[in-house]
């Protein structure tokens, strides 16, 4: 049995796995996919329940199983399979050792939870989806990237400009992550910028004015 793992989006460069022709190339081989959300849950689909959801495909007989991560979106940990297998879940029921070997999560923590998922479903989130896809456009105009999410990647290449730019930034209250070697093949060090809903134009003017200053030294180097 051939099973195929994959993010749905990536959190280094912002990019979506080809979901669609992944599965179909399944179907071709009988193989089963399973999908780790961490980082489209929340923000993708209706409701936020993520890429596999957006593109209609949560129920498609070859996908194995899907994981919603707690700990991004929802701002808390744990998370769910979303599975209809029954020989996928006893397996893991059997065998996943941070099940078998923990206790399970504090009741605070499941109530957290219920509180963000039922958040996660009111018009002011959906609202805030909207506005999310805005920021993502407004942003791809002031600064080109290939990624059509969130998550906006800036390649510096340089390790010690990566550094100073993110340092830059920082003084400005403004968090960028930074990947470095071995995080990234040397020499290919890059910064991204985690767009949120609670962030304004005037945030992504001034982060892009930064990275322009600083892309004039880039190309000197
Ligand atoms: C792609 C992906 N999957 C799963 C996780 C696991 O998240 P956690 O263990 O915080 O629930 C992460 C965390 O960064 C992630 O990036």
């Amino acid at each position: 049995m051939i099973y195929v793992a994959v993010e749905s989006l990536y959190s280094l460069h912002g990019d979506e796995a080809p979901l669609v022709s992944m599965l179909k190339l399944c179907e071709q081989y009988n193989a089963f996919i399973y999908v780790d959300e961490a980082h489209s849950f929340g923000v993708r689909g209706r409701n936020g329940c993520g890429l596999m959801y957006e593109l209609n495909l949560q129920k498609h007989p070859n996908v194995c199983a899907i994981m919603v991560s707690y700990s991004k979106s929802l701002a808390c940990t744990g998370g769910a399979i979303l599975c209809n297998s029954d020989v996928v879940i006893e397996y893991l029921k059997q065998y996943a050792l941070t099940s078998l070997y923990s206790n399970f999560m504090p009741l605070a923590m499941l109530l957290s939870i219920e509180c963000g998922y039922n958040y996660l479903q009111s018009d002011v989130v959906e609202r805030r989806r909207v506005y999310l896809k805005e920021l993502i456009v407004y942003f791809k105009d002031v600064y080109a990237t290939n990624s059509f999410s969130q998550i906006q990647p800036i390649i510096v290449g340089d390790a010690r400009l990566t550094r100073l730019i993110h340092q830059k930034c920082n003084g400005l209250n403004i968090l960028l992550i930074p990947a470095y070697y071995p995080f990234v093949p040397k020499g290919q060090s890059l910064l991204r910028v985690y767009l949120h809903s609670f962030n304004t134009k005037q945030q992504i003017d001034t982060v892009v004015k930064v990275l322009h200053k600083y892309k004039k030294q880039q190309s000197k180097l």
